[in-house]
């Protein structure tokens, strides 16, 4: 029997069937993870959207007779944005006040005002008072969003830009990371520098964007676009910021956050500290997505290196998550 054409051919036969079965056991194994890891990102993407849509907040309620934050919203000639933003914020639970940083020729219109003013009112209930204020300002400069403010009720502010938004949990989770650590800057936004060798004996650094975070893990900066800072760091950048350098930020329309970084680490030592956090973006793209905008943020690091004569950013690679979001991996 053994060699017959016949026999042969019946076993080259089953070996073919035997390792397409096998074969498709693999592929439906392989379709079943695809499905199955798809449905489950499904599922995480679904959970952060509603949080961000019915202002899910977990709270704790006696913690809320405590002072919060007030949000200090850089806006110009946006007015749907602005109520966009502050329809959404006005209802994050820890939020006290806020402060729109106006910088337009025109005072806000009574329709904005009123509109405004009734969002607040929705949301101040039960001993619960949101002040709504409009800091006026005759200039256009980019120093506006960070004038010293009289009389803030609350020790922290949350800087925010009016096209970006963050569901409550993530902005409550870095409030809770800066009651933590009430000296850092703790953002949603981490950017990074490096020493660029190719340019011999002078040290010369290069700002890294978005994509440079993500490809080395690391960061030295968090953008004032979306973070918590001590109201103190606001008197210290109007009263004793080298003039020279706000004259640079206000002239060249661009670097105050980077401006904001070096301040607050210069005061620290310390790096800052990157919060993740879902954003949104809710306007048309903005300055960052600009040609050249990545060369600008190189200049004007190191001309702030130069005048300070030292480089106080300091890197770091640890980033915040809240743990309740990360229990399967
Ligand atoms: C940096 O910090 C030091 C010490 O706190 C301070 O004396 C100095 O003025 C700061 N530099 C700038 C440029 O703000």
């Amino acid at each position: 029997m053994r060699g017959s054409p016949l026999s042969r051919r019946a076993a080259q036969r089953f070996r073919q069937l035997a390792f397409l079965s096998v074969g498709s056991v693999k592929v439906k194994l392989l379709l079943g993870f695809c499905i199955f890891f798809t449905l489950i990102l499904f599922f995480f993407r679904a959970s952060t959207f509603i949080q961000w849509t019915q202002h899910h907040s977990f709270v704790d309620q006696s913690d809320l007779h405590r002072k919060g934050y007030t949000l200090l919203i850089n806006t110009w000639k946006r007015n749907d944005l602005l109520k966009k933003s502050i329809s959404h914020y006005a209802a994050c639970l820890r939020l006290d006040s806020i402060h729109i940083v106006w910088s337009e020729p025109d005072p806000p219109s009574e329709s904005l005002n009123r509109y405004l003013k009734r969002i607040v009112q929705k949301y101040s209930k039960n001993g619960r008072k949101i002040e709504l204020k409009f800091d006026i300002n005759k200039e256009d400069s980019l120093n506006n969003r960070f004038k010293e403010i009289k009389n803030l009720k609350t020790d922290v502010v949350f800087s925010i830009d009016d096209d970006v938004i963050f569901p409550c949990s993530s902005v409550e989770l870095a409030y809770s990371v800066w009651q933590s650590a009430p000296d850092t800057m703790v953002g949603f936004v981490p950017r990074m520098h490096w020493l660029d060798h190719s340019r011999g004996n002078r040290d010369y650094f290069e700002y890294g964007g978005w994509w440079s975070v993500w490809w080395m893990g690391t960061y030295s900066m968090v953008l004032s676009k979306a973070a918590f800072f001590h109201k103190k760091y606001l008197a210290m950048y109007t009263n004793e910021f080298p003039a020279s350098l706000r004259e640079y930020v206000a002239h060249n329309r661009n670097c105050e956050d980077i401006a904001m970084s070096f301040l607050v680490a210069n005061a620290t030592g310390a790096p800052p500290i990157w919060v993740k956090g879902k954003i949104f973006e809710i306007g048309s793209t903005g300055i960052s997505s600009l040609g050249g905008h990545s060369e600008k943020r190189t200049e004007c690091i190191n001309r702030f290196v130069a005048e300070f004569g030292k480089m106080p950013l300091v890197s770091t690679s640890m980033k915040v998550v809240d743990s309740r979001n990360t229990w399967f991996w």
